[in-house]
């Protein structure tokens, strides 16, 4: 039986379990009770609670404003609606960048605060004694490379990463220290797929990829954008599996003529 039918709960150890048996990790983002509940009972194997709630829930151009407080609310509500999956929480922007101390307490917060099941850091060497010092708390940490968009402004693009010879280097010796260090999986955002599979390949701990190809152990996409609630987002690598915009869309519309038309609510629908 395949393993990750054969657990009740998804735990790291599981996810690495799935690698060694070659069976993909599907993985999806939430920052609200009600969805969590929805993708959980689906049977995702992890959710991220990620920082792109800074984008997608409060509508700011990049994922720098969130802070650890919002991180903590959006989280706390997924880990009270999911049963099965592993909860992933961001560390955002300002939470880990200034020392490893810093970083420690972050982390703590998270854990104790929203229940969250470990949490994710952007970054390969220059973050490693962070991690080193996260770990040593007991807390598990997922690894974030290749576009990192709490860069962003340092890159100046959302273009693909590690297209040259040195940055693809510097990203497989990164990828190896943070497995090294102890991180329990890594995210690969927007590389070569080429590369990303080498990475795969070369390192034990799953490569969980978004717009990294197909050659990853795992895959991510945001939600609300596989589920199309966002129409202006649509990049190469986005499969769009539903049109919620346009249902909701038609949904709201027939609500409003129902309302002035006076057909709601009817007499079933009133004491
Ligand atoms: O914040 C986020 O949603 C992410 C994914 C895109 C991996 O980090």
């Amino acid at each position: 039986m395949s393993v990750h039918k054969s657990v009740k709960k998804i735990t790291t150890h599981v996810l690495q379990e799935m690698k060694r048996n070659g069976e993909k990790i599907a993985m999806l983002t939430a920052y609200d009770f009600t969805m969590a509940k929805i993708l959980d009972q689906a049977g995702i194997d992890i959710l991220l609670v990620g920082d792109s709630a800074s984008n997608v829930m409060a509508g700011h151009e990049t994922t720098l404003p969130i802070t650890l407080n919002e991180m903590i609310y959006h989280a706390a509500g997924v880990v009270r609606a999911t049963e099965r999956c592993l909860v992933v929480v961001d560390m955002p922007f300002g939470s880990y960048q200034g020392n490893s101390k810093e970083a420690l307490t972050s982390a703590i917060r998270i854990m104790k605060e929203s229940g969250g099941h470990s949490i994710k850091m952007e970054g390969g060497r220059e973050i490693v004694e962070s991690i080193e010092r996260i770990l040593t708390a007991g807390i598990p940490v997922m690894g974030h490379l290749g576009l990192t968009p709490q860069s962003i402004y340092k890159f100046g693009t959302y273009t693909v990463r590690a297209k040259e010879e040195e940055e693809a280097q510097r990203l497989i010796e990164d990828a190896k220290l943070l497995e090294e260090t102890g991180c329990f999986a890594i995210v690969l955002e927007k590389v070569p797929a080429a590369l990303a599979a080498k990475v795969a390949q070369e390192v034990e701990v799953p490569i969980i990829g978004i717009g990294a190809g197909n050659g990853v152990d795992g895959q991510v996409l945001v939600t609300h954008d596989m589920l199309g609630m966002n129409q202006e987002f649509s990049p190469r690598f986005l499969r769009r599996y539903a049109n919620l915009a346009e249902d909701m869309d038609l949904a709201v519309k027939s609500y409003i003529g129902d309302v002035r038309s006076k057909d709601f609510p009817n007499e079933s629908e009133q004491y």
